[in-house]
Formats: C-alpha cells, sequence, structure tokens
C-alpha cells in the first residue's frame, strides 16, 4: 500500500534518475554565470508580503490572485516568495553590498517559487528557476550580456528550437505618455467589465490579453516602440546592436509585457516552440525603479529567470537527453559474514579515494546482489567469498562484457583508479 497522502496539488517530487538531470540543467545554466563574475546568493523562502506588493506591483495577478500569504503567531504578514528578484534586491540593499563593491553588483540563485496558479503541463504552483541579477548599473552591454549567457545556457544544454523575444517598456518620461494614449484607445472598446477596469489599472497587460476577440479589437491599439523618448530609443538600439554582434538571433516583440510591474526599458522572453501554451521557458528585463519602490536608492538594474521545470519539458520535447554520472563505479558482491566485513571496508576506501561505489545491503544471497549490481549501473561488480579472501584476492567482473579477473586486496583501489580512469 502507498501512503495516505500525495504530494499537493501543483506540486510534484523530484526522484532519481530525472532529479540527476535537474541537477545538470542548474548547473548548466549556472556555469556561464560563474564565468561571467555573478556569485551566489541565497534568501529566505518567504518575505515580508508588502516587499512583493510593492515590487511586483498591486494590480498583478501573481500579487492579486496567485501569493500564497500567512500570518505568523507573532502577527507578521508574510508570502511565500512568488519570484525572486525583489528578495535579492532587498538582500543586496539590507547587506549594503551597493555600498561596499564596484557596481554592479552580479548575483545568481537557484531555487524554487510560489503562485497559486491553475495547474497545467508546465505550470504549476511550486516551481524552480535559476535566476540572475545585475544590480546598480545602466548600460545596455550588461542587457545583453544577460541574455547571451541565457543563450549559451540554452544551446549548452543542446536545445535549438528556443527564441528570443525583445521589447522595451520606455521609462518614467515616456512610458506614463503611452499609457494615457492606451488608456484613450481601449475606452472606446466593447470590452467586458473586467478587462475595463484592467485597462483603468493596467492597460499595458490588456495586450497581452490571449483571447482571440479581444485580439481583434486591439487592432490599431498605439503601440509603445512608438512612444518611446529619444534616450529609451537609442538604449534599446543598443541593446539590438549588442546582441546582433554576438550572434544572438531575436524577434522584435512589441506587444510584449510582462507579467510583473517593475520593468522598465529592456524586456524580454525565451519562449520554446515544443511546449503549447506554457512556452515561456525564461524571462527578465530591466527594472530601473524597483529599488526605489522598496524603500532603496535609484539603482537601475537588469535580471532574468529562467524556469527548471519549463527547460526540462524543452529538453524532453527536443529528445535531448544529458549525459548524467553513473550512480557507481563499482558495486561489491560479498558471499558470506566474513566478505561482507572485508568488502564494506574497501568500498568506504574505494570512496575515500574518490570513486564512487555501493555494496550490496540486507544479506542478499549471489544471485539478488549480481541483480541489484546490474541495476545499479555500475561498471564494475567485485565479487568476494571465503576462498577467494583466504587467498587475498576478489574477482573483479566487468559487468559489460561479463569477464572476470582475480586482483590482490592490497591493490584493488590502485587498479580501479586506472581502470576507471
Ligand atoms: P517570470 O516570467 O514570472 O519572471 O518567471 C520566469 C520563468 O519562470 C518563466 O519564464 C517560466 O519558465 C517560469 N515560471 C513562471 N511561473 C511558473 C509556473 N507557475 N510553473 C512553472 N514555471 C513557471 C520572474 O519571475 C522574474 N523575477 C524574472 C526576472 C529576474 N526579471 C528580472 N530579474
Amino acid at each position: 500500500m502507498s501512503s495516505s497522502f500525495s504530494a499537493p496539488k501543483g506540486t510534484y517530487d523530484i526522484l532519481p534518475p530525472d532529479s540527476a538531470t535537474v541537477l545538470a540543467v542548474r548547473e548548466a545554466i549556472a556555469a556561464p554565470l560563474r564565468r561571467a563574475g555573478y556569485g551566489y546568493i541565497e534568501t529566505p523562502v518567504f518575505e515580508d508580503v508588502n516587499l512583493f506588493s510593492r515590487g511586483v506591483g498591486e494590480s498583478t495577478d501573481i500579487v492579486t490572485k496567485e501569493m500564497y500569504t500567512l500570518i505568523t503567531k507573532g502577527g507578521d504578514q508574510l508570502a511565500l516568495r512568488p519570484e525572486a528578484t525583489a528578495s535579492v534586491l532587498r538582500a543586496a540593499l539590507q547587506a549594503n553590498l551597493h555600498r561596499v563593491g564596484n557596481l554592479p553588483v552580479k548575483l545568481w540563485y537557484s531555487g524554487s517559487q510560489y503562485r497559486y496558479e491553475r495547474p497545467q503541463a508546465g505550470r504549476y504552483r511550486q516551481f524552480w528557476q535559476v535566476g540572475a541579477e545585475a544590480i546598480g548599473a545602466e548600460d545596455p552591454a550588461l542587457d545583453a550580456e544577460l541574455i547571451i549567457l541565457a543563450v549559451d545556457a540554452y544551446r549548452s544544454l543542446g536545445l535549438s528550437n528556443f527564441r528570443v523575444l525583445l521589447n522595451s517598456l520606455g521609462d518614467k518620461q515616456c512610458r506614463p505618455v503611452y499609457r494615457a494614449a492606451l488608456q484613450d484607445f481601449l475606452r472606446g472598446l466593447e470590452l467586458d467589465p473586467e478587462t475595463l477596469r484592467r485597462a483603468e489599472i493596467n492597460p499595458l497587460r490588456v495586450l497581452d490579453d490571449k483571447r482571440p476577440d479581444v485580439q481583434k479589437q486591439l487592432v490599431g491599439a498605439p503601440m509603445l516602440v512608438d512612444f518611446l523618448c529619444e534616450e529609451c530609443k537609442a538604449y534599446h538600439e543598443h541593446v539590438r546592436e549588442l546582441l546582433t554582434a554576438s550572434g544572438i538571433a531575436f524577434e522584435d516583440d512589441p506587444k510584449l509585457v510582462r507579467g510583473l510591474d517593475y520593468y522598465t526599458r529592456t524586456t524580454f522572453e525565451f519562449v520554446h516552440d515544443g511546449l503549447g501554451s506554457q512556452s515561456a521557458v525564461g524571462g527578465g528585463g530591466r527594472y530601473d525603479g524597483l529599488s526605489e519602490m522598496i524603500g532603496g536608492p535609484a539603482l537601475p538594474s537588469v535580471g532574468w529567470a529562467l524556469g527548471i521545470d519549463r527547460t526540462l519539458l524543452a529538453l524532453q520535447a527536443e529528445g535531448v537527453e544529458l549525459p548524467t554520472p553513473n550512480a557507481s563505479d563499482v558495486f561489491a558482491v560479498p558471499l558470506g559474514e566474513q566478505a561482507r566485513r572485508v568488502l564494506f571496508a574497501q568500498v568506504t576506501e574505494l570512496r575515500r579515494n574518490g570513486l564512487s561505489a555501493d555494496i550490496a545491503y540486507g544479506g542478499k544471497g549471489l544471485k539478488a546482489a549480481m541483480k541489484a549490481a546490474d541495476r545499479s549501473g555500475a561498471r564494475y561488480a567485485l565479487v568476494a567469498g571465503e576462498r577467494d579472501l583466504a587467498e587475498g584476492l576478489v574477482q573483479l567482473k566487468d559487468l559489460s562484457t561479463g569477464d572476470q579477473t582475480p586482483v590482490a586486496l592490497d591493490v584493488l583501489v590502485a587498479t580501479l583508479k586506472e581502470k576507471l580512469q
């Protein structure tokens, strides 16, 4: 009988052997970040709820509908983090990282996020991101660097069926002018009450409405690109040039609006064409005003987060299998009590010498223990009974060819090290 509990709706367990792929994906995304000078950061999975309502935005779905909030016994109002950017910036400000080091402060993170969304393929209530934030510098090269690092990470995983969508959301000079123009346009449409309400609070989000009848009405809506001020236009052009010079193909997507309110200027999304409706495998952009929104000094910043769950689905969709390390190099099969003691000591010694080794536990007989050795995926089985030990030997069996050779116990570690190199 299995237990009477199962993982909560919208969550799932990550089990071997798939968990090895998860680790490999995180590592593949982290490697280019480390090479570019990003330092690792961890922050709590819960924060003051106001950090997110102020940072991510009072009118976003994430804050109004999807946040897991709680009141502690001490009366603190907390929320499980729905994303990490606000937390990372909060942590950097709290530790004064922007004062002690050179700007930008470059940080990367890996962790779970929580959103009370309607679960479906590729959309979960607990999901994983690896993200990067470059805090405290306004420089188109930084925006380009981050996009290049994400693309290089996807490429290193063997993915090819993804696209980069790029847009600029303007800044505090030009966006309000556009917002007003868009609102004027939306007020003239026949929209349902909820969409009309959204048009008043967060009109840019209406552009993102997926319903075909709404999309039809939006034909001819004013576009932000036509309202960008000279500074924003020049900045965006500079990012585009740097990407082109680095061999990054991107698509200009003037309708790309992100689901978080803190973005300014450069915004981008990475979409994978094998994933159906939840096609965004990652996204990010510049958030020049966020620091001030959460009570800090002006610190123009840019970053992204890549979804690990969806990256795994993308790998599956493209049929890419990542090389994952064998569980063990060596699997020991002791026959009898004395052999169990000797081989247990040998296995410990092998591990201390950097080899991965395991042993049949639970007093298994020869047949069951050999089956366990086969299942383990090990290259070699180490078989020994009383007679072998009396001669100071163990039998080394190559599990792929079936060849078996006796090896003296005192040279076993050295012999295996050489064979496995
Ligand atoms: P986001 O677009 O909300 O951005 O999330 C980034 C990625 O996380 C998405 O592209 C997707 O792959 C994954 N993701 C989001 N929600 C779910 C879900 N419910 N289930 C599975 N995967 C999901 C952010 O979170 C920003 N903090 C990114 C950022 C960093 N912007 C600047 N710096």
